[in-house]
């Protein structure tokens, strides 16, 4: 039913059969209708491209992602290029005269983990890791250890990459960590794959997420959430 919508991929892939559930999909027509106004804009509007990006296209692609994940104030919704950036953007607001400490679980996606691990070889970051088996046991494990640190940033990913396993109780290791701690969700193999409700967290974690996977809007869209208020603003 929704072959139509995917004529290009299956032009250059006839016969292909797509089963990838946990991972990227196709692109369909309209990210290259999309791709294209966005140089058409770029190269027509040149220095005036401005008030269309922030002045129609962000403050609706905002209104996208707070309405998909019950969010109070689509204003806090930022986007960049990929993940990546909002990794250094956020380990950015780590205390910088001392190493940070960081809870952080032994299955976190590259972008984190590469960029996380890279600074502590460094010693600029101290890296907590808690392993997901038993898993039955893994959020109260995690919860656990959430409250009894003083850390300075907590990130876990809302469903793991490299096993669909899916954190059910975000706002119990929200309100597990410390007061004065940046909390930040991995939310990417979640976004548009799971119904995800942020209102009772949102308040109090950064949410991450991109639209390559599940979104299905092809690549260089990635967004975070940023809980109004928020002092740390990456
Ligand atoms: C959990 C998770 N986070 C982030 C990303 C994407 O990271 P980036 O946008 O830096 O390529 C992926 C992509 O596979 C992912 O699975």
């Amino acid at each position: 039913m929704l072959q139509p919508l995917f004529s290009r991929y299956f032009a250059a892939n006839p016969g292909r059969l797509h089963f990838a559930a946990h991972s990227h999909h196709p692109w369909p027509d309209a990210t290259r209708e999309a791709h294209l106004r966005c140089w058409e804009d770029g190269a027509s509007l040149a220095d005036r491209k401005w008030e269309r990006v922030f002045g129609e296209v962000v403050p609706r692609a905002q209104g996208h992602v707070a309405r998909l994940l019950q969010l109070s104030d689509p204003r806090q919704v930022a986007f960049a290029p990929n993940t990546h950036e909002f990794v250094a953007r956020l380990l950015s607001c780590l205390p910088a005269d001392r190493p940070a400490r960081v809870l952080t679980s032994a299955h976190e996606f590259h972008s984190f983990r590469r960029q996380a691990r890279r600074l502590q070889e460094a010693g600029r970051i101290a890296i907590t890791e808690i392993p997901g088996e038993p898993w039955g046991t893994f959020t109260e494990r995690f919860a656990t250890a959430a409250s009894a640190g003083a850390w300075d940033l907590v990130w876990l990913s809302h469903a793991f990459f490299d096993s669909g396993f899916v954190v059910q109780d975000l706002d119990a290791i929200a309100a597990a960590a410390p007061r004065d701690s940046l909390v930040a969700f991995d939310g990417y193999h979640a976004f548009c794959a799971l119904p995800v409700d942020l209102s009772r967290v949102h308040r109090r974690a950064f949410y991450l997420a991109g639209g390559y996977k599940y979104a299905m809007s092809g690549e260089g869209a990635c967004f975070l959430a940023v809980p109004p208020g928020a002092t740390c603003v990456p």
